[in-house]
């Protein structure tokens, strides 16, 4: 799904930012310019960091380990 249509940013752009260690719009908006044109989006890009932390903190999200090698 598209959160800034003045920048194509998507949300699964600002999950793998927040997977890269962003902690916060502020943290995703360093990587990304989302937000930075009209602003419109950023209470949706706001909650899609809040969700998808909240998701990775309960543990509801499970990665598929890295094979041995
Ligand atoms: S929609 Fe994101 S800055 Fe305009």
């Amino acid at each position: 799904m598209y959160v800034c249509l003045c920048h194509a940013v998507t949300d699964k752009d600002i999950c793998k930012a927040v997977d890269r260690g962003a902690c916060s719009l502020f943290d995703v908006q360093n990587e990304l310019p989302v937000g930075s044109c009209c602003g419109r989006c950023e209470d949706t890009a706001r909650n899609v960091v809040d969700e998808y932390l909240s998701t990775r903190r309960n543990g509801a999200l499970h990665r598929v380990p890295e094979p041995a090698l």
